[in-house]
Order: structure tokens, then C-alpha cells, then sequence
């Protein structure tokens, strides 16, 4: 099954499952807060009926349910920060991504806007060369269907030895 996850979403639920239905079966919403898992809640019960796209929210912080996540195969992410209520979360940090990768599939999508990005980590991620680092590829897909609407760049994600095996 084909999984991703979306942490720290707040009540962000709509626009994401529809953009996901085409990378995902089942998208794993997750966030910190009990008032966002209400709005879920009653968000999910219409949605239900309407999408093909399985969803879940779980409530606890997005490190703990890594630790015992299933193999990810997207992962999406916008509109965070680390100024007051973001969840200053180095999301595209050493230690986010590495914990994040070794939770992913060999093939693979990222979907964000680069937020709460450090050391430059997203811009390698979209540079010509791309990024080469946690034990895969992440290069900027040459589609870019959410980039002018919802300014969210598609990158796409390869374990190494996938890449190796292509250039053979
Ligand atoms: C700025 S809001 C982003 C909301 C959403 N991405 C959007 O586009 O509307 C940051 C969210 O991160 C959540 N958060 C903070 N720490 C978290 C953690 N450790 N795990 C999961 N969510 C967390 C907060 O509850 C808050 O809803």
C-alpha cells in the first residue's frame, strides 16, 4: 500500500488529499494538537463518502509516530515555520531526514514548499545537481503540476542503490 504522511497538517486536510490521491492510498495526517483532530474528525466524515483516498490523523508528535511508522512513500509538508505556532520542527534538517528516510520506500515522492529547511537542504534538493545524502537521491521532478497554483515543488526520491542500478 502505497502511504504518506503529512505532520504538523493543523486542520490543513482538503486541498492535501486531493493533491495526494494520485501519489497515495492512504495519507497519514498527523499533529500535536486535540483541537485539530476534532476538525478531522468532522472533516473525515463528509470526505469519506466522496474520496476514493483512505486518510488518518493521528495525534501525537510526528517523531514519535516515525519511530513506528510503516514504509512511507510520499511524504508532504507546507506552510510551517519556527517563528510562534509553527512547530519549529527542522523538518529539512539532518536529523528529521535521516529518521524520515530510514522510514521510506525505495521510490518515492517529497511534496513541500521547503518549509522549516536548514543548512539549505530543500534548495540542494531542487538545484540542477540535486541532493545526494541519508542513503538516497532527491532531485526536483521534471512535471510540476503544484508549483504555480500551491507553490509546492515535486521532488522525487531514490535510495541509492536504485539510482545505481538505473545508471548500469
Ligand atoms: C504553523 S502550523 C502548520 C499548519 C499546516 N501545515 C497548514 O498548512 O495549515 C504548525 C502545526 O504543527 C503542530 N506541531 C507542533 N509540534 C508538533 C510535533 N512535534 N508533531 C506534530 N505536530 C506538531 C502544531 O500543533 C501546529 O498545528
Amino acid at each position: 500500500m502505497k502511504i504518506a504522511l503529512y505532520p504538523c497538517c493543523g486542520s490543513d486536510f482538503d486541498v492535501p488529499s486531493i493533491l495526494l490521491a494520485k501519489y497515495a492510498e492512504l495519507v497519514l495526517f498527523c499533529d500535536v494538537k486535540a483541537s485539530n483532530l476534532r476538525e478531522y474528525d468532522q472533516w473525515s466524515q463528509q470526505h469519506a463518502r466522496a474520496s476514493p483516498i483512505e486518510t488518518r490523523f493521528s495525534r501525537q508528535s510526528v517523531w514519535k509516530l516515525l519511530a513506528t511508522s510503516p514504509k512511507l512513500t510520499t511524504f508532504f509538508y507546507r506552510r510551517d515555520s519556527s517563528g510562534e505556532g509553527g512547530s519549529g520542527i527542522q523538518v529539512f534538517g539532518d536529523e528529521f531526514m535521516s529518521l524520515l528516510m530510514s522510514k521510506f520506500s525505495s521510490i518515492g515522492y517529497i511534496i513541500s514548499d521547503g518549509s522549516n529547511s536548514v543548512d539549505g537542504i530543500f534548495s540542494q534538493m531542487l538545484s540542477l545537481q540535486g541532493l545526494e545524502r541519508y542513503g538516497y537521491f532527491f532531485s526536483s521532478s521534471c512535471e510540476q503540476p503544484f508549483l504555480d497554483e500551491f507553490k509546492l515543488h515535486l521532488i522525487e526520491v531514490r535510495q541509492l542503490s536504485e539510482v545505481g542500478n538505473e545508471r548500469q
